[in-house]
């Protein structure tokens, strides 16, 4: 499958309490590697193994939580093409100049019925991984700093409306839908997972009051022993662990949940599948969902639905 239109969720720009605190934690305790801080002080970060300047931003704040999420579309084209569907379906946009984040272009943001704000971009400086592009070796001393994920994979997204907010990624933005949750009247989608690609997924909502709230980011391990050396170094550094190791139903991932200094959760995962766009959407339904959240355990953890910022 060709990769057009929007490529992958490419950065986020997350909120912190205590900058020095969270810079500790990303760097030397999830091991990203850390690419620039600017002017108004956000630090920016990558996975090893990813190519283009950052994915994750900090930025340090009264509250915790997302700022935004950005997705990486094909060229500058396709994010003129993508203003234009925006502005035909009456979604207002906001044009962010080009280094307004470092080392990256133009910007589009908008708001979504639930509340975030989602931007897209086609542009940004390509640091590459620390090997190269002529016969590199398969890793180096980068990717065994910390638990050191491969990439930053997806975000999980709570806010209320997300039938509208499929509308947008489905109709205008070109996701299709993996896996949904249904509610115990059997019939209302209260959790979705949208694909742009043959990721699990890219991008899952839950249906939630309050808007505008991050439940978590995850991070892609590349094997699960991975994930379990993961939850080693999550607790010789004293990390609040939320669920896992263990695996989804939904997605059949393999997880571990915990929560960051300030509070925001993240996620080290692995596997999944490898779905295409004319796959049939997997339902769970309301009385499943245990299994689908924790399937060996088959328990619906009351944090995991709580707890958000
Ligand atoms: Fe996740």
């Amino acid at each position: 499958m060709a990769l057009e239109g929007v490529m992958r969720p490419g950065h986020a720009q997350i909120r912190v309490l205590e900058l020095d605190a969270a810079v500790h934690f990303y760097r030397d305790v999830l091991g990203l590697v850390e690419t620039g801080r600017d002017a108004s002080g956000r630090v920016y970060f990558k996975c090893w193994d990813e190519r283009d300047h950052h994915s994750i931003v900090l930025r340090e704040a009264e509250s915790a939580g997302i700022d935004f999420l950005g997705f990486k579309v094909r060229d500058d084209a396709t994010l003129d093409r993508f203003e234009a569907k925006l502005a035909e379906a009456g979604i207002a946009t906001t044009s962010l100049p080009a280094g307004d984040l470092l080392e990256t272009g133009r910007r589009v943001r908008f708001t979504l019925p639930s509340g975030h704000e989602i931007e897209l971009y086609a542009t940004k400086t390509s640091v590459g991984n620390g090997m190269p592009m002529v016969n590199p070796a398969p890793w180096n001393e980068q990717s065994e700093t910390g638990i050191a994920p491969v990439r930053f994979d997806h975000a999980l997204l709570y806010g209320p409306n997300i039938a509208d907010v499929k509308r947008i990624f489905v109709d205008i933005l070109g996701f299709y839908l993996v896996e949904r949750v249904l509610g115990p009247d059997g019939e209302t989608e209260t959790a979705l997972w949208l694909s742009c690609g043959q990721k699990v997924h890219d991008i899952a909502f839950v249906e939630h009051p309050e808007p505008g709230k991050l439940h978590h980011c995850s991070f892609l391990m590349d094997s699960w022993e991975k994930v379990l050396r993961a939850g080693d170094i999550m607790s010789k550094n004293e990390i609040s662990v939320d669920i896992g190791p263990t695996r989804h139903g939904i997605t059949r991932g393999c997880t571990i949940y915990a929560w960051d200094p300030s509070g925001n959760r993240f996620e080290t995962f692995q596997g999944g599948y490898y779905p295409y766009p004319d796959y049939e959407t997997i339902t769970w339904t309301w009385d499943a969902f245990p299994q689908g959240l924790d399937y060996p355990q088959r328990k619906l953890h009351e944090s995991f639905l709580s707890i958000v910022t």
